[in-house]
């Protein structure tokens, strides 16, 4: 082996390379692992030949590396005699995304009530019997106990049906006084029609201390309905019955659309029905170790997608659960 010429040909193929490529290629040939020179390398006995061998990988390796530097000098120069940049150009926009409109009523909800110095609380969607109906004061033949309304796990164990096993929790938790809104999810097993769906959320509140009344309940609704839905809106309350509260009353809020006068979503009424309402049954004190004599309170229930519903003046809540985004992006 001419080991002369295989360096003076290793010399003028690396630098005669135009581009990294070329140089890539011609490192490959004459100083890779299967190159002659690595081949001989890896075969040599005597010191002499180490030393012809290892000198001339070295001043290759040189040669390379200086090489590589020129050609990448030559290009940064290029471009920047070359290559122009227009920095006035627009960049590339990145889609921005929004608020689900659910999630924007709760939001708005948040805010009501911490203005109000409300503790917000998420409690646990898989409930008990106990909690979702027993400690409510249900009656054992009220029709929301049968698996025809709830989902059942087994005997014990349900998807919540509301956010008022939360007045249980807060009330276990610790001692009044206590003022608290709990908001999540909630089951029922109702057929999906443009106001029902099997999954939907629901805001629930709960205030307990000395010495509250009925007029605590109607000033506090009343805030919270302006906030969601504007300053000049009125409530009225119509007796009800829920087995947790005595006296119970359905709050109705002024239709937010026509203002009053009656309109298709208000069904001509001028009014808008938003959920449940009273001051807490002495019974359900009593199933939570509370002395009525000593606290009183008030609670309040209503579902979320039907304040959005009426927010927006949609006809339908499907909308909310399909994640069509022509439909979404519009709140
Ligand atoms: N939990 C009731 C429902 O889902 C709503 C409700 C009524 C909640 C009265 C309350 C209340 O806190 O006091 O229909």
């Amino acid at each position: 082996m001419d080991w002369q010429q295989y360096e003076d040909e290793a010399r003028s193929t690396v630098e005669s390379a135009a581009d990294a490529g070329e140089l890539d290629d011609a490192r490959v040939r004459f100083l890779g692992r299967r190159s002659e020179l690595a081949q001989a390398l890896r075969e040599v006995r005597d010191r002499e030949t180490g030393m012809l061998l290892n000198g001339i990988r070295q001043r290759l390796d040189e040669l390379v590396a200086l090489r590589r530097a020129k050609l990448e000098n030559a290009e940064l120069d290029r471009a920047l005699t070359q290559d122009v940049v227009d920095v006035t150009l627009p960049g590339a926009e990145l889609p921005l995304g929004q608020l689900h409109p659910i999630t924007q009523v709760r939001r708005a909800i948040e805010d009501a009530f911490l203005g109000l110095g409300y503790e917000v609380r998420n409690d646990r969607e898989v409930e008990t019997v106990e909690y979702n109906f027993d400690k409510l004061a249900f009656p054992n033949t009220h029709p929301a106990r049968s698996p025809r309304d709830t989902f059942f796990f087994d005997d014990d164990t349900v998807l919540r049906t509301e956010t008022s096993p939360s007045q249980i929790h807060a009330l276990e938790e610790r001692e009044p006084p206590i003022y608290m809104v709990s908001i999540g999810r909630t089951y029922r097993r109702d057929a999906i029609d443009s106001t029902h769906f099997p999954i939907f959320h629901q805001f629930e509140g709960l205030a307990v201390d000395r010495g509250l009344t009925l007029a605590d309940l109607k000033g506090t609704l009343l805030y919270v309905m302006r906030q969601l839905f504007g300053e000049d809106r009125a409530v009225r309350f119509r007796t009800h019955f829920f087995p947790f509260t005595e006296p119970s009353m359905e709050p109705d809020v002024s239709c937010n659309i026509c203002g009053g006068s009656g309109c298709r979503t208000c069904k001509f009424t001028g009014w808008l029905e938003m959920g449940g309402s009273g001051m807490v049954d002495p019974r359900v004190f009593e199933n939570v170790g509370v002395d009525p004599s000593q606290w009183s309170g008030f609670a309040f229930g209503c579902g979320i997608e039907r304040v959005a519903q009426l927010r927006h003046d949609f006809p339908d809540i499907r909308p909310l659960w399909e994640g069509d985004l022509r439909v979404l992006r519009q709140f």
